[in-house]
């Protein structure tokens, strides 16, 4: 009986934990084993045979993903090494090296993909069916070949293909926050990736899994080192590194950039000034960057936060930020590297307006930077809310190079804890329309450079990414990674597609999952911001570490740093007024976006307390008092968490028990999170409305003192 149990134990751990356990290391890669034999057997008769073409350390990469996705999606039946001549073959290789035959059947299609982009296409030859993936370039293979694999991951047919596919966007970028001593800013997924101290001889593998992600979503660039920046990364010692690094991620088409400390020069080269327009400090960068560029000749370039948040910067030489920008841009030209000068500066001695700051430093100068320089831009002009009205210089500048950055770390949004699907903010922000060129001129167009005809476009995400296993700290927002990259492939791609498609290649392509899961992500977000910040409050969140709601704090050395300088909740009412009655900040809006915003009757009121001060019985459309429909709109944030357990409580049979698991545990904290937020927030707005709670909002289980006396001093990401 003992020895049974003995064996019944064993067997459970051995092979059901195996079957169970699923860490969500692979991503979006699963590669499960298609269980639907039809479909199998119609897959395996089309992938006879692979060929290759081309020996590129790409191609072989290629090579490899395609064996390791479908011998893992196929089974045994699947040979990678087949030499069967006679079978229905995958021929994959780029233009310059298929042959004559294979290209005939491709009429013009390399002339609709630009340098990245691919070709997947089906033909019939001599009775035998085949499939190309071709580009102009081997990483256009390698794209096509991930966007291959996911056909079969997604349970597609692979018939008739003919699918032409290039990126919008040139530089696809992620920005690592990350220290030399392995600290995250605003990282809540454990340490950084980079392993300094060990490297450049020590090669973690995760550095090619690391590339092998984020080329199967078409990121093509990572800032390894942190926007607050230490110049030692500059220095040889390092360089060594960031070369090693280098050298694992470009056959996945990923070049390295770094962030660049303004003051470098002094800090590392003994000069005693930075100003740009120095001579000493101009040679000082030029040889710098040849050095870069001898050990990584396909450097992608700088990105500089200059005069911000106390960096140092060219306004220190009271310089401004062309000259900074130029100079380094200058530096970088003779290598086509690029220059991302960072838009997100405000100065404690300003005392305008934070959310009008950045625009007159830049959008006055529009033609002015190099070609090479490119601005950077945050998605809203105060910083990454849960909700920001899209920043005023998108189409604002036609003759200058513009970057989105949005951060898909989530300082403000409830760090890794709260599973927040951002595609579908990130997609609110790029169908915004900035109405610079008429109607349409959305700032997606700004972005690919359709809007006013540029040639350097850019998209830059802030990582969410740390050394935890499942690399996110939460496996649901890998898809904020994943769905990040796809809209920078190509910003006009849908949330609602982007959610289908990630929970597909994760979880299961089963539709009792996917539909309410999917339902589930997509109003996650609106979800977080009833429960922190609805009706366009903002910057309400705790100082410092920003975890949790402080509407109370007023006592930072900086105006603009305290949440009551955001909120100016009073005995009359609340909200930050921007019209031409208050900051006038609508005003660097185009007319018809500002007239929008500036009225009453018309705008949304997702955005009101954002733009206008209003009284706490100012009636909202639906009838209700501001005061009322706040707090409905905080007891909604909570319902809908509260629904988003029960959905996925529902879910227990589609999942692994680990992943389960773990995105369970995290959704109740997430629910009283959002709890902890409701009742801080309407016990401190309460003192000034003076009004009771309505009915429907539960009652605050503490009281204000106690919310306001919580203290945490080792919240990550600080
Ligand atoms: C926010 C964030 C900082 C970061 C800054 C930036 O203010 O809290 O940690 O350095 O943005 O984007 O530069």
């Amino acid at each position: 009986m003992f020895k049974k149990i003995i064996f019944f134990l064993t067997f459970s751990i051995v092979f059901c934990n195996n079957i169970s356990a699923n860490d969500g290391y692979n991503l979006w890669l699963q590669y499960r084993f298609i269980e639907n034999a039809s479909l199998r057997e119609e897959y395996l008769k089309a992938l006879e045979k692979l060929s290759p073409s081309g020996n590129s350390e790409t191609i072989n990469i290629a090579l490899k993903e395609l064996d390791k996705g479908l011998s893992s999606m196929l089974g045994s039946e699947f040979s990678s090494t087949s030499t069967n001549n006679n079978g229905n073959t995958l021929i994959f290789g780029a233009k310059a090296n298929l042959p004559e035959d294979v290209i005939l059947q491709l009429g013009n299609a390399f002339n609709e993909i630009n340098e990245e982009g691919y070709v997947i296409r089906s033909y019939s030859l001599k009775g035998k069916n085949h499939i190309v993936i071709t580009g102009n370039s081997d990483i256009g293979v390698l794209y096509g070949v991930y966007n291959f694999l996911k056909l079969l991951q997604t349970n597609k047919s692979i018939e008739k293909l003919n699918i032409i596919d290039s990126p919008k966007i040139k530089v696809r970028i992620l920005n690592h926050w990350d220290n030399l001593d392995r600290t995250v800013e605003r990282g809540y997924a454990g340490f950084s990736i980079w392993d300094w101290h060990r490297l450049p001889d020590y090669l973690d593998p995760r550095y090619t899994d690391y590339a092998r992600a984020n080329a199967s979503v078409g990121i093509n660039g990572t800032v390894l080192n942190n926007v607050n920046a230490n110049a030692l990364i500059l220095t040889p010692q390092y360089l060594e590194k960031v070369e090693a690094l280098a050298n694992v991620f470009r056959p996945y088409g990923i070049k390295v950039y770094l962030t660049a400390r303004f003051s470098a020069p002094i800090e590392i080269g003994g000069l005693k000034t930075a100003d740009p327009l120095d001579a000493d400090v101009i040679k000082w960068w030029k040889e710098k960057t040849t050095e870069i560029y001898k050990r990584i000749p396909d450097f992608g370039g700088f990105v500089v936060k200059a005069n911000s948040e106390g960096q140092p910067g060219p306004q220190d030489y009271n310089r401004n930020h062309v000259d900074g920008a130029n100079m380094l841009a200058d530096a970088l030209a003779p290598f086509n590297g690029i220059i991302m000068w960072r838009a997100f500066v405000y100065s404690e001695h300003d005392t305008t307006d934070r959310a009008k700051q950045a625009y007159p430093e830049f959008v006055p100068y529009d033609g002015q930077f190099k070609d090479n320089v490119i601005i950077q831009v945050k998605n809203g002009a105060i910083d990454f809310q849960p909700r920001e009205p899209f920043h005023p210089m998108f189409g604002a500048m036609p003759k200058t190079p513009i970057m989105m950055e949005f951060q898909i770390t989530q300082e403000y949004l409830g760090f890794s804890t709260h599973s927040v699907f951002l595609p579908t903010m990130y997609e609110e922000t790029l169908q915004s329309d900035t109405y610079r060129k008429g109607k349409g001129s959305i700032v997606a167009k700004d972005l690919d450079g359709t809007l006013h005809n540029k040639r350097l476009t850019g998209m830059a995400g802030v990582s969410n990414i740390g050394n935890d296993i499942n690399w996110t700290g939460n496996p649901m927002l890998q898809a904020n990674w994943y769905g990040y990259g796809r809209l920078a492939w190509d910003p006009y791609l849908s949330a609602e597609s982007i959610a289908d498609e990630w929970l597909r290649l994760t979880f299961s392509n089963n539709k009792n999952f996917i539909e309410p899961v999917k339902e589930m992500m997509l109003n996650s977000r609106e979800a977080v911001v009833n429960y922190m910040t609805p009706l366009g409050l903002h910057h309400i969140m705790d100082t410092g570490h920003h975890y949790g709601p402080g509407p109370w704090v007023s006592n930072l050395s900086r105006p603009e740093w305290n949440p009551v300088y955001y909120h100016k909740a009073d005995s009359l009412g609340i909200g930050f007024d921007r019209t031409p009655t208050g900051s006038n900040a609508t005003e660097q809006y185009a007319p018809e976006v500002a007239k929008v915003y500036n009225d009453l009757k018309s705008i949304s009121e997702k955005d009101l307390l954002w733009f206008h001060h209003v009284t706490w019985d100012y009636k909202l459309k639906n009838g209700k008092t501001l005061w009322d429909g706040m707090a409905l709109k905080y007891q909604e944030g909570v319902d809908q968490v509260a629904s988003m357990i029960k959905t996925w409580n529902q879910m227990e049979s589609y999942v692994d028990t680990e992943r389960y698991n773990n995105i369970k545990m995290l959704l109740n904290i997430q629910y009283k999170e959002a709890k902890w937020w409701r009742d801080a927030c309407l016990l401190y707005f309460q003192q000034y409305s003076k009004r009771p709670l309505p009915e429907g909002v539960e009652k605050p289980s503490q009281t204000l003192e106690y919310f306001q006396s919580l203290k945490f001093p080792f919240a990550p990401g600080n």
